[in-house]
């Protein structure tokens, strides 16, 4: 098989990045989590004492920051500017404030061409909000991931108490809602099912199911 692009998208906390890595550990390809990569702008942001509402001076920080990846277990380390914040990323500051950060044309634009460089070099699983729309139109295999707000919201909290982090499952479902509002209403690359994606529902199923489900749709497109 060519080495192709898959696309998966989809609301907060669907499983986008457990069954992205695995499968591009499967298919030996790249595996991007550009969340990751919003998050360490967001980092960076709030680390810098700039309000995440001034738009002009988040897009004035941006330039000068160097985000990078690099293998690790259980989640791939994500640095800024070569320091390690793999934990901090996904600290509830930070996930409050991402969608806003996120929405600006600035970030977006160098977000965009930062991950189109990465995905240019062959196989890649790259996950988020925008890929199969804006990132990678012409990805072969282009996923929307869904599930119940519910069973997002319970899954998120079952991780975070593993992490000892304290969120209510009552605060982690409005911040859930919350995001996936900001991130379908902004006007720049909105979350939205791209025309030709196919639409997973994980409600109810296993990571191996929802594998198993994408890997058939990526066997009868190639
Ligand atoms: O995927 P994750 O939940 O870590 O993403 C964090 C946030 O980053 C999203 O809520 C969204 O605001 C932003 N994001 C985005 N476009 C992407 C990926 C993430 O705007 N492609």
């Amino acid at each position: 098989m060519n080495e192709i692009q898959i696309a998966i998208d989809g609301p907060a906390s669907a499983g986008k990045s457990t069954i992205a890595k695995i499968l591009a550990n499967d298919l030996k390809y790249v595996y991007v989590d550009t969340g990751a990569m919003y998050r360490a702008i967001t980092v960076a942001v709030l680390r810098s004492g700039i309000a995440p509402e001034d738009e002009s001076s988040v897009s004035a920080l941006v330039p000068s920051l160097e985000i990078s990846f690099a293998p690790g277990e259980p989640v791939q380390k994500v640095f800024l500017n070569q320091k390690e914040i793999t934990q901090e990323i996904r600290s509830i500051e930070v996930t409050a404030n991402v969608s806003e950060i996120s929405s600006y044309a600035a970030v977006r634009d160098l977000m965009t061409q930062l991950q189109r460089k990465i995905a240019n070099n062959g196989g890649v699983v790259m996950d988020g909000r925008d890929i199969g729309t804006t990132v990678l139109p012409k990805a072969e295999v282009k996923i929307f991931l869904i599930a119940s707000v519910h069973e997002r919201a319970l899954r998120r909290y079952k991780e975070n108490q593993a992490k000892g982090m304290t969120e209510s499952l009552a605060e982690i479902e409005a911040a859930v809602q919350k995001r996936d509002y900001l991130d379908s209403t902004r006007l720049i690359s909105p979350l939205k099912k791209a025309s030709d994606a196919i639409e997973v529902d994980t409600t109810g199923l296993s990571i191996s199911e929802v594998v198993k489900i994408i890997k058939q749709i990526i066997n009868e497109k190639h």
